[in-house]
């Protein structure tokens, strides 16, 4: 089996909050990601996929289609965007390093031309990264995530 990776880089804010906590928990649990009004990251992502070499190309994967399926169903939509707001897929999900990578999985793993998908990392900063090796994970969704900050913004 060979390992094939792609890195892209996206630039994101977020609120982590969970609407079921009250503001002091909210605090103590997420503390400069509760910032009211979100914070910006620069995010980067890698994405590996496994397989054989194809005897006629010696790709596992073409990257090129790797890339362009990577643009469109997870970077188009997260750079320069409120992951709180903005993103169909994130809808209602506490938008943390892990919830991403898991949901950022979910929108690959049908789509890829070749190869089976191994493995997401996502790096929030240079300190901060989880890995994500496909294990179900079940990420809850609150309907209160972005309407309860849209309804007290207004
Ligand atoms: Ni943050």
């Amino acid at each position: 089996m060979v390992y094939v990776t792609r890195k892209a880089h996206f630039s994101a804010s977020h609120r982590l909050f969970n609407p079921t906590f009250s503001n002091e928990q909210n605090e103590a649990t997420f503390d400069k990601c509760n910032n009211y009004f979100g914070h910006g990251h620069n995010y980067v992502l890698e994405v590996t996929v496994k397989g054989l070499p194809d005897p006629a190309t010696g790709y596992v994967i073409d990257l090129r289609k790797l890339r362009d399926l990577l643009d469109e169903v997870v970077i188009d939509k997260v750079d320069h965007k409120h992951l709180n707001f903005d993103v169909d897929f994130l809808r209602g999900v506490i938008p943390t390093v892990e919830n991403l990578a898991v949901l950022f999985w979910q929108q690959l793993e049908h789509r890829l031309p070749s190869g089976k998908l191994h493995a997401i990392k996502l790096f929030e900063s240079d300190q901060n990264f989880c890995e994500y090796y496909g294990e179900p994970v079940s990420i809850p969704r609150y309907a209160a995530v972005a309407e309860h900050h849209e309804r007290v913004v207004v």
